[in-house]
């Protein structure tokens, strides 16, 4: 098949290849397209944690997350460790599991050390079910309901406190246990500070147009609150600025801000220990993004973090992050296989495979972009630029414009990289497709960490009533 339109450029799904192969190690992982072991073996398919992709899709079906496990573990270890290096306090990095919140994937941060932000009572569950402990769970919200407070507080995590309807919830319900359980609950307070970033470029404004957090003017007023509550513990102060962040400064600055908030606080008799930067690291999803390695932003901020502190001649809080795109995006790509394609002339080619935007939303929800290849035959030259297309009944139901990849034919194994964060845990059953399985790969084995869903899956939670039964015997 010949594309209609004019191709941009001979090149091969090796351009993606990690770029040093020999010491994996050194690379930083949001910097790469594909997982760190990714690899092309002699059959000319891609590998990923020795594992042949196109045979995956064959034992485990398609679409399906192939997630690398040493990718994890190289980017928690790289924010955990670079923060003992350059941070000379204390610190914590949290996984933030919005990115991906499953038992598996919680686990295995958990095991690098990571404690976990969840922002909900599932997300608390699964934490805790995959063996979190209590104290290394950092709970977020804008509006956690009193379930959720509750069940907050019964587990004995920490409770990151977003607005005064919470946090006087949160008063009321410590004092009316009083009587049975007289215990702390931590708390940290989240505020707007100011910061605005739009993935490449940010501002500094007084106020925020953001639904979460208090107003920086009114902390203050919510130490004083605080302050007079004697089952609620402050133990510290959480920003959060944005999500594929590709500068530094703007977290460098956020240190600045922070240390301010813990002299205010000071001036009510209460003691900062902790102090959260929050995430935003970006990813590489094409050739054109550059963010930071891992490394550097931990560094900066980290010097940025110390610097305001000694001028102000403060002892170093606890520094806490809670990365999730650079954690898990860059470890998984989901594989698709190729179907039926449509040629309109003078227009476009579309390659349609079986998934869509039931299995990532981001493109028809932020448009965003991805890169793809074909992997039962990675060196073929890109020699078509084609429309790859989901398989839901949506026009929109685009995952990639523009597609550079190889003449494709139905069957093929379709790759679409960079893609752990944020497709998981928005994805949906639109058209009632079930949701993917997702497989953990690692030398010596691959397990699957999310079945794929059944049909029987998509019934589970519906109900008939009789009376409009029409299968009556
Ligand atoms: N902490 C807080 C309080 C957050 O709100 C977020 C992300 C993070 C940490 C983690 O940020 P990260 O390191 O992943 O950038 N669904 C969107 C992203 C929404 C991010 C929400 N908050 C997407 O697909 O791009």
């Amino acid at each position: 098949m010949v594309s209609t339109q004019s191709v941009i450029d001979i090149s091969s799904g090796l351009q993606y290849l990690p770029k040093s192969k020999d010491s994996v190690q050194e690379s930083s992982p949001n910097q790469e397209l594909l997982p760190l072991t990714a690899k092309v073996n002699n059959l000319d398919h891609l590998e990923i944690g020795r594992w042949d992709v196109p045979a995956l899709v064959e034992k485990f079906g398609s679409p399906l997350y192939i997630v690398d496990e040493y990718t994890i573990r190289t980017a928690c270890r790289q924010y955990r460790d670079t923060l003992k290096q350059h941070y000379p306090g204390e610190s914590l990095v949290l996984y933030a599991s919005k990115a991906w919140s499953s038992l598996a994937i919680c686990a295995l941060c958990g095991s690098e050390g990571l404690g976990i932000d969840v922002v909900s009572g599932g997300e608390l569950y699964t934490a805790i079910e995959a063996g979190i402990k209590p104290n290394k769970i950092y709970f977020h919200g804008n509006n956690k309901s009193l379930a959720e407070l509750t069940f907050a507080i019964e587990t004995n995590c920490l409770i990151v406190v977003d607005n005064w309807l919470e946090l006087e919830t949160l008063a009321a319900l410590k004092n009316k246990q009083k009587e049975q359980v007289n215990n702390l609950t931590k708390i940290m307070v989240r505020f707007t500070p100011g910061i605005e970033c739009h993935s490449h470029e940010y501002i500094r404004t007084g106020h925020l147009d953001s639904k979460f957090g208090f107003d920086a003017n009114q902390l203050n007023d919510v130490f004083a609150f605080i302050s007079k509550e004697e089952l609620i513990s402050l133990i510290g102060i959480h920003a959060h600025i944005g999500s594929q962040i590709f500068e530094v400064q703007p977290h460098q600055d956020l240190a600045d801000v922070m240390i301010d908030v813990m002299t205010t606080a000071m001036t009510h008799k209460l003691s900062i220990k902790e102090i959260n930067i929050g995430g935003g690291l970006g990813i590489r999803y094409t050739e054109a993004d550059d963010p930071p390695s891992i490394e550097t932003w931990v560094h900066k901020v980290s010097t940025a973090m110390v610097d305001a502190c000694q001028a102000r001649q403060l002892p170093l809080p606890k520094l806490l992050c809670e990365p999730g795109r650079s954690i898990i995006g860059p470890a998984c790509v989901t594989a698709y296989t190729v179907g039926s394609q449509k040629q309109i002339p003078e227009i476009r080619t579309y390659i349609s495979v079986d998934g869509g935007m039931s299995d990532n939303p981001r493109p028809i929800t932020y448009q965003s972009v991805y890169r793809a290849v074909v992997a039962n035959r990675l060196s073929e030259a890109s020699t078509e630029v084609v429309t790859i297309a989901g398989k839901h009944c949506e026009s929109g139901d685009i995952l990639i414009k523009n597609a550079t990849l190889p003449v494709t034919q139905p069957g093929d194994c379709l790759v679409v990289m960079a893609t752990g964060a944020y497709n998981y845990s928005m994805a949906s059953n639109y058209n009632r497709l079930p949701r993917p399985a997702a497989v953990l790969v690692a030398n010596e084995e691959v397990n699957v960490i999310l079945q794929r869903e059944t049909y029987q899956d998509l019934l589970s939670k519906d109900t008939l009533p009789e009376r409009i039964a029409i299968f009556q015997n």
